[in-house]
């Protein structure tokens, strides 16, 4: 009796651990699956992928887990058992599906596991660019926008915003020579972002604030309000007016400077990356009384594929460095020249003169720009915009940003 109660006991958990365990690697096409012990291995496409466990749980699109109508997670991620193994795979018609202890099944489509994967994005870039000079630029010559076409038809803004996001500049000709037309076509472009200078600002060489900005100086290369913990992300210039001489614009590919000094000088570079710098804005003119703080390193890498997205480069208005100890405060002074002989380089200077009706956006986390003195009534006007809702803008129709 005991012993054809063990014998079925034996058989029972036999037939409990066939059906819990999966084949080692189930093959579908050009896909196999296996569960490993902390993370299951998908072969799909000619790439291995290795995808954890409770991000596989916690990614469910089933009704339960995720409303497809907000694109939001219903799923509670920290209620996650953090042991949590799949049961049993399925591969069938280009999907994975997976069952899970508690007999909830999760299906993906094997192309979005391999589009979202680790092996995947840390081989990708999030935006492809076009790095230049000003001979490659000159050479490319992306052609202008033109208002009226620009301001009424999608498919031309959209042809803007694609250089835009390659080259991080872009011109929009013939606009009318006020600051109406200008907040109009930047409007048509996304949201305007005010910060202390206004909505949109005008200025001229008459120092009312206090800024060299607003004189008759040069200015060296630089990226704006970098004394913002987010730097603003856009940039637009319109020039209404210079009775004068000199007050060229100057524009230098930020990124290409920095790829040049990453392959030439890699650990300056990584430097770059490390050490946190503080920029800041203080200012008592008038009524205006401000003290702004940014703090982030000069250039800013996304950490999983180290692809460039932000440069901070402002000497007039970097702060005291005091983020790191004398012996690397020496290794980013050398790295900070490097970087700057680079950006100093004249076949990376880009010199336009802006004359009135073009406007010009510019990539405030990635092109610097600067200006020679000039003499005379210089009248620009221009304001920022938010990088997220350009970026969005440029996404929704159907750019890679
Ligand atoms: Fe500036």
């Amino acid at each position: 009796m005991l012993s054809s109660l063990h014998k079925s006991l034996k058989h029972a958990q036999r037939l409990w651990r066939l059906q819990a365990q999966v084949p080692r690697a189930l093959r579908c096409h050009a896909a196999s699956v296996s569960l490993l012990d902390h993370c299951l291995e998908l072969d799909y496409n000619g790439t291995c992928m290795h995808l954890n466990y409770v991000w596989l749980r916690d990614h469910c699109c089933s009704e339960s887990s995720f409303n497809e109508k907000t694109n939001q997670r219903k799923l509670d991620s920290a209620s996650i058992d953090l042991n949590i193994r799949p049961v049993s795979t399925k591969l069938e018609d280009g999907h994975l599906y997976l069952k899970w202890p508690d007999d909830h099944v999760t299906k993906y489509a094997l192309r979005w596991l391999s589009d979202n994967s680790y092996e995947t994005t840390r081989n990708s870039t999030v935006q492809p660019r076009v790095l230049w000079n000003s001979h490659t630029y000159n050479e490319a010559n992306p052609a202008p926008s033109k208002w009226d076409l620009f301001m009424s038809c999608d498919s031309e803004l959209k042809r803007f915003l694609q250089n835009y996001l390659l080259y991080g500049i872009a011109f929009v000709q013939d606009v009318p020579v006020t600051v109406e037309a200008t907040e109009a076509v930047t409007q048509r472009v996304s949201l305007i972002r005010e910060t202390t200078y206004g909505r949109m600002w005008c200025f001229t060489s008459d120092f009312s604030r206090g800024d060299t900005a607003y004189s008759q100086l040069a200015l060296d290369r630089h990226t704006d309000t970098t004394y913002f913990q987010e730097p603003c992300g856009i940039q637009v210039f319109h020039c209404l007016k210079h009775d004068g001489t000199g007050g060229r614009t100057l524009l230098v590919d930020g990124f290409n400077a920095a790829e040049k000094l990453r392959q030439r000088s890699p650990d300056s570079f990584d430097l770059l990356t490390q050490v946190p710098i503080k920029h800041e804005y203080i200012e008592n003119t008038g009524d205006h009384r401000n003290q702004m703080r940014g703090i982030g390193p000069l250039l800013e890498v996304y950490s999983w594929n180290k692809e460039l997205y932000m440069i901070r480069y402002n000497n007039y208005d970097r702060s005291v460095i005091n983020t790191a100890p004398h012996n690397v405060v020496q290794s980013w002074y050398v790295a900070h020249q490097e970087l700057t002989a680079e950006m100093r380089c004249p076949q990376n200077e880009l010199w336009v003169k802006l004359h009135p009706g073009t406007v010009i956006f510019i990539d405030n986390w990635r092109v610097m720009h600067g200006r020679e003195s000039f003499t005379g009534l210089r009248q620009l006007c221009g304001c920022y915009l938010t990088r997220d809702d350009v970026l969005s803008r440029a996404r929704s129709f159907g750019l890679k940003a």
